[in-house]
This record gives structure tokens, sequence and C-alpha cells, in this order.
């Protein structure tokens, strides 16, 4: 499957293109650092200025944790939990890191397939 990676929106010209990116792109929410053996919030976002569609047969399906190539937890939502409006999906991991964290997210739609975020560091201490 291809893996479509997250580009910088402000980079785009057309609203459209700025959209279909943005809608689809999971993005990190977590602290620049963390306690070893501690427990770390990471909570993955799906957009930032535009939502994506809860339509039966256009869905957000998966939305996935990994620590560079190592993955860490995924879930999988059904078509409707969201309501079937748009919406800014999102889940919160709950991870206890023993070293720092090289975290990427990666989602799927259903219709536009793979899609990864940038990658975020996190200094474990
Ligand atoms: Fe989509």
């Amino acid at each position: 499957m291809k893996i479509n990676k997250y580009v910088d929106i402000e980079t785009l010209g057309s609203e459209a293109k700025k959209d279909y990116i943005d809608r689809h792109s999971p993005f990190i929410h977590t602290a620049a650092t963390a306690k070893k053996g501690e427990k770390l919030e990471v909570k993955v976002v799906m957009g930032k200025e535009y939502k994506h569609p809860d339509d039966f047969d256009h869905y957000i399906s998966t939305m996935e944790l990994w620590d560079g190539e190592t993955l860490l937890g995924r879930t999988e939502y059904a078509a409707g939990s969201q309501s079937n409006a748009p919406v800014n999906q999102e889940v919160s991991f709950f991870i206890v890191p023993s070293k720092n964290l090289k975290l990427i997210a990666q989602a799927v739609c259903t219709k536009h397939g793979l899609w990864q975020s940038d990658e975020v560091l996190v200094e474990v201490q």
C-alpha cells in the first residue's frame, strides 16, 4: 500500500488540495519529554483545519501509533462511530516508555488509503 505523507498545507496552492491533505493527516499531540517507566499520553487527531467525513462508504477505519518501525498501538473504527458527521477523529494512546521515542502516526481512509504523520521525538529521562 502506498504511504501518503503529510505536507505542510501552507506550501500548497489550491484550497481543495489543502483540504484533502489536512483531513487525511494524523497529527501527534504529546509532551516533548517523558519519564522512564511513567505513563505518557499520546493523542492522535485527524486534521487540523479540515474535518474528514464519517460516511458508510468513506470513513477513517484505522489509527495507529508507531515508534520508528515498531507498532505500539492500533485502534479500529466502524462507519458511523462519529455520527456520520465530518469530524477531527481522535484517539489517545497511553504508553510507558523505556527509551527515547520517535513517534509516527498512521491512519487509513477507506477511500483514500494510508496516511502518515511527521515524526515527533520524545526525550525520555
Ligand atoms: Fe478520505
